[in-house]
């Protein structure tokens, strides 16, 4: 199974997608991991990547398009994938296209996230990740069981993105409405997008992504 997880920043594209992975197997395609791994890595792509990203903006379609290209055509994605993240723009959906046809792959489900623009900005500012595991929290959300433990790994370091900002937020909000939005009626024409109540706790949103993967199959 193939799906997308699309939404603005903050809906919880990658809190479902961990937890589709475990669930069903798949693996959680994150353009935005992928580029955080290159600048911590210092390569040249991180290089070029990190003050695009440090101002809220989209990295160029060619860098992201050629990451997902390298990573889709890797052994373990055989079984599915969940992108998170990618595409952003109507140019990568129509790469990613060209990409599965090569494969004779196809997408199943094109989930949209739905959340208030108000809700976001909350949202992102209280996130933070396990620095080992990289399991994600939220100050008021979703904090681990004991606090400053991590509930997966017991590690005990946790870091904060450093685009995960009031400031970059608003800039992130308008790159979705003006780049990524135009990506709604390109799936609705296909048939294949499905909305979800993103503005529900994080169990319920999981419930009702279920709920469209069973009609999807
Ligand atoms: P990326 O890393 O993709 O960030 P994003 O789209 O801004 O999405 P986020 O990771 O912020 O949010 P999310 O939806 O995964 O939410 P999460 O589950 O963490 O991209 C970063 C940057 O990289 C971009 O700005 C761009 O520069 C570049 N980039 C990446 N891909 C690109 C591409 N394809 N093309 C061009 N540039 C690209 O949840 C957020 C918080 O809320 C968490 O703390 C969580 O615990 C909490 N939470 C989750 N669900 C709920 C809920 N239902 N109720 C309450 N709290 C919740
Ligand atoms: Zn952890």
């Amino acid at each position: 199974m193939n799906i997308i997880l699309l939404g603005p920043p903050g809906a919880g594209k990658g809190t479902q997608a961990k937890r589709l992975e475990a669930a069903h197997g798949l693996v959680q395609l994150s353009t935005g991991d992928m580029l955080r791994a290159a600048v911590a890595a210092g390569t040249e792509t991180g290089l070029k990547a990190k003050a695009i990203m440090d101002r809220g903006e989209l990295v160029p379609d060619d860098v992201v398009v050629g990451i997902i290209a390298d990573r889709i055509a890797e052994p373990d994605v055989k079984n599915g994938f969940i992108l998170d993240g990618f595409p952003r723009t109507v140019a990568q959906a129509v790469a990613l296209d060209a990409l599965l046809a090569k494969t004779g792959e196809d997408l199943d489900a094109v989930i949209e996230m739905q959340v208030d623009d108000a809700a976001l900005t909350e949202r992102i500012t209280g996130r933070y990740t396990c620095a080992k595991c990289g399991a994600g929290y939220h100050d008021t959300f979703q904090r681990p069981k004991i606090e400053g433990v991590c509930d997966r790994c017991g590690g005990t370091e946790f870091k904060r993105r450093a685009d995960d900002n009031a400031e970059t937020v608003k800039s992130r909000l308008e790159a979705y409405h003006a780049q990524t939005a135009p990506l709604l009626p390109y799936y609705e024409a296909r048939g294949i997008l499905k909305r979800v109540d993103g503005m529900a706790d994080i169990d319920e949103v999981t419930g009702q992504i279920e709920g469209v993967l069973a009609g999807a199959k």
